[in-house]
């Protein structure tokens, strides 16, 4: 037994020393110190020896446990220091070698038409508020007093979630929303995502808006041209004009379409301008004085002269002007490179 426990520690440590790699290493290291390894198999044999010598085997078989660990460990240190070494010499960085391209991504069209009607507006004092997308059919309806029969209300138009709860169809759904929250002065913007059920190329079951509330005491009309017209001005050009053309908006009252000029024949109107298609002028939000009815809903006192005026802008259709998008779904199929181009 002693001579057997001699020789597999010898060859062991024989292996150990000779092993190329930290790979083979290992392996002598389980056919030595492993469940069925040489040393494991000799000491199968203790049952069979002397009770009285049992002790003495033991000790010598820790002692060579011990040295043939050490030497593992050892053999290891030296092995993974060639390994480096060999590493170091083989793998070398190039860093005179050009880089790879890459390729960055940006916000979309849509975001970047956002924030810049965003950033316009927020210099005279527009906050960013937010409202929910899922919406009670009351704030997207009834508290912008479009009563029960009004036919934006249709299943065609509006996408219902469960009885009393819409994908909002506008922004001015916040409308109300922010006169419950906060009393006047109130100057905010409400930028998202609005759903409707429509389909083509200048129409999308989703789009965004950006709804404009200013309410205070004394706001007027002129105060709507005025914000409208910097607006403008700052978005398309110095010598933007706008007009107001009369229209209907259950929530404004008197409510306008509001046009701008067409910057892109800003000199002379041209026939065959590919923009306003000769008209001279470009269609680009809803607007209109907050209807009396909402200060009522919201609980404003009548005799507090507390006016506002509200606005609700495209933001695709913004864009696609700016920059001249021919169809609206282009703005949602991913395709990068048409989304490249706007970097
Ligand atoms: N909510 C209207 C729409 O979606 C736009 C609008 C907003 C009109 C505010 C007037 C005032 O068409």
């Amino acid at each position: 037994m002693i001579q057997k426990l001699q020789d597999v520690g010898e060859l062991a440590l024989q292996q150990i020393k000779f092993s190329q790699d930290l790979e083979s290493l290992e392996k002598v290291r389980i056919s030595i110190l492993g469940k069925k390894g040489a040393l494991s198999e000799v000491l199968k044999g203790v049952g069979a020896i002397p009770a009285s010598d049992r002790p003495q085997i033991g000790g010598m078989a820790n002692e060579w446990k011990k040295r043939i660990e050490e030497s593992l460990e050892s053999r290891k240190q030296q092995l993974e220091q060639i390994w480096l070494a060999q590493k170091v010499q083989t793998e070398r960085i190039d860093i005179t070698a050009p880089s790879r391209c890459l390729h960055r991504g940006s916000l979309h069209l849509v975001t970047q038409t956002t924030q810049r009607i965003i950033q316009i507006l927020s210099r005279i004092g527009f906050d960013v508020t937010l409202g929910p997308e899922v919406e009670t059919d009351y704030f997207n309806f009834e508290a912008v007093n479009i009563q029960a029969d009004h036919p934006a209300r249709d299943m065609q138009d509006t996408f219902f979630l469960s009885p009393g709860i819409v994908l909002r169809t506008h922004t001015s759904s916040v409308q109300m929303r922010a006169m419950r929250a906060q009393k006047a002065p109130i100057r905010i913007l409400c930028p998202g995502a609005v759903y409707r059920c429509d389909n083509d190329a200048t129409h999308s079951p989703m789009f965004h808006q950006i709804e404009g509330l200013w309410v205070d005491r004394g706001v007027r009309m002129s105060d709507l041209k005025g914000t409208l017209l910097y607006w403008a001005k700052e978005l398309f050009g110095s010598s933007t004009q706008i007009r107001f053309r009369p229209s209907y908006f259950p929530f404004v009252e008197p409510g306008a379409e509001v046009d701008v000029s067409c910057f892109q024949c800003r000199v002379k109107v041209s026939p065959l301008c590919r923009v306003c298609k000769g008209s001279g002028w470009l269609e680009v939000l809803g607007a209109g004085m907050v209807h009396p009815r909402l200060f009522e809903m919201a609980g404003y006192s009548q005799d507090d002269e507390v006016r506002g005026f509200a606005f609700g802008v495209g933001v695709e259709r913004i864009a696609m002007l700016l920059y001249q998008v021919p169809d609206l779904r282009l703005l949602y199929q991913g395709d990068l490179r048409f989304l490249s181009q706007f970097k």
